[in-house]
């Protein structure tokens, strides 16, 4: 159960027409609540401000909030503008993304959820809005766990400028100044976040960064104890060097250091693009068995079916070999005009070639051994030639030879026979 900070409503009570229940969760701006709605007979999360100073926040988030509808994004269902100043939004059962870390999770896992994260996040920039407070305790898995990007109250529009991020009086870094510690955002917060610059969307992918580092490696890209150490780090560029004792992909791993980059200008040119690149299964190791190309098991039927089909011929051409010379070219021939026999000069692979599992395998097969395998295949054009070959029709007139001078002489003579 967590406590509600300064709230001005109590579990129990009531908030328009929404009946409040247990806190379930409080971030430094507002607590939030189960409530139920009598009117539509469900369970909605109620979130209510600290400090009504935060006021003109809240409207804010809710309006964000409105303008984003996306599986990653919790929805808001509507807003009460009293006093004091309330979000109605769906209720995500199953706890932050924070809590969900406490226990063990594998790489697949935590990918899987930051993923989604992300999506929700690139929705937001594709909506023109910069969320500027990404982190674990922001990201709320579902029951059925399906992640929602919530906390949109430092939320701005694509290129507004806004009071620094850390500032005295901002209750974000109240803590912070106060003890002098790093607490909570300032550590998911971007070099120029820092230096109180315009956030856009690649200071968000920087957060999402922190946040996505610190759920694999177990601890944040930027060392420090106090907020001065790190933020040196963090204006540096000087990430920790990787835990041994996590296995993350080297891929990974430079996705996400480009995305801590200093300079904005050297991270992803946006979210998606990160995703895209930390989701992309890894390549695979050079193993020389697999064909790039075609499925390794289709490609070695096709193989086998070849030198089957070889042997036959080659078995055959023996066989009529021994018949004669006139019988082994027409035995040639007519198993040529179903199975194209490749051309004398192209190799023809051996049994032995064929099983092996080496370089035959990863070439794209030789020429021959396609037509083998593939009868009705087209090519090669050498092995089609004796059909082209054929003798023509025997409806095709000869066309007359033309007369001689000694056809012109014996013609002259059986005149001469005749009129004798
Ligand atoms: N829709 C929700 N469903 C369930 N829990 C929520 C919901 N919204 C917020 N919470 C919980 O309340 C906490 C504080 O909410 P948040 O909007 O982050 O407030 P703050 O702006 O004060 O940080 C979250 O960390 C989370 O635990
Ligand atoms: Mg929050």
């Amino acid at each position: 159960m967590v406590e509600p900070r300064k709230c001005t409503v109590e579990p129990g009570g009531m908030l328009g027409r929404f009946k409040l229940g247990a806190v379930i969760g409080s971030g430094a701006m507002g607590t939030v609540f189960t409530a139920t709605d009598p009117d539509l007979g469900r369970t909605v999360a109620v979130k209510v401000l600290h400090d009504e100073h935060a006021r003109p926040r809240l409207l804010r988030e809710a309006k964000a909030m409105a303008r984003l509808s996306h599986p990653n994004v919790v929805p808001v269902h509507e807003i009460g503008t009293g006093e004091p100043v309330f979000i109605v939004m769906e209720l995500v059962g199953g706890g932050t993304v924070r809590q969900w870390l406490a226990e063990p999770r594998s790489l697949a896992e935590i990918t899987a959820v930051f993923e989604q994260a992300g999506r929700g996040l690139a929705a937001a920039h594709a909506a023109g809005l910069v969320h500027r407070d990404f982190k674990p305790e922001n990201i709320l898995r579902g029951d059925d766990g399906r992640v929602r990007v919530v906390d949109f109250g430092l939320v701005a529009n694509r290129g507004e400028r806004e009071e620094p991020a850390v500032s005295d009086g901002s209750p974000l870094d109240l803590a912070l100044t106060h003890t002098g510690l790093v607490l909570g955002t300032p550590a998911y917060m971007a070099p120029e976040q820092h230096r109180g610059e315009v956030a856009d969307a690649r200071s968000d992918q920087f957060g999402f960064a922190v946040a996505f580092y610190e759920a694999l490696y177990g601890e944040r890209p930027f060392a420090g104890t106090t907020y001065r150490e790190m933020v040196r780090n963090v204006y540096a560029g000087k990430v920790r060097p990787p835990r041994e004792d996590r296995a993350v992909p080297p891929q990974v791993r430079a996705a996400l250091l480009r995305a801590l980059s200093v300079n904005p200008a050297e991270r992803y040119s946006s979210l998606d693009a990160l995703l895209d690149e930390v989701t992309r299964p890894p390549a695979p190791a050079p193993a020389p068995a697999v064909d790039p190309v075609r499925p390794p098991a289709r490609g070695s039927t096709r193989w086998i079916a070849a030198a089957i089909a070889v042997l036959a011929i080659a078995g055959a051409a023996v066989f009529a070999a021994t018949r004669g010379g006139d019988d082994t070219s027409h035995a040639s021939e007519s198993r040529a005009s179903t199975t194209s026999r490749p051309p004398p000069s192209a190799p023809v692979p051996t049994p032995t070639e064929v099983a092996r599992p080496g370089a035959p395998l990863a070439k794209p097969p030789a020429q021959p051994a396609q037509a083998l395998a593939t009868p009705t295949d087209k090519k090669p054009v050498a092995a089609r030639k004796p059909r082209i070959a054929a003798p023509p029709p025997a409806t095709a007139p000869a066309p007359a030879p033309a007369p001689t001078v000694d056809d012109a002489a014996e013609r002259r003579r059986k005149q001469l026979e005749l009129t004798e």
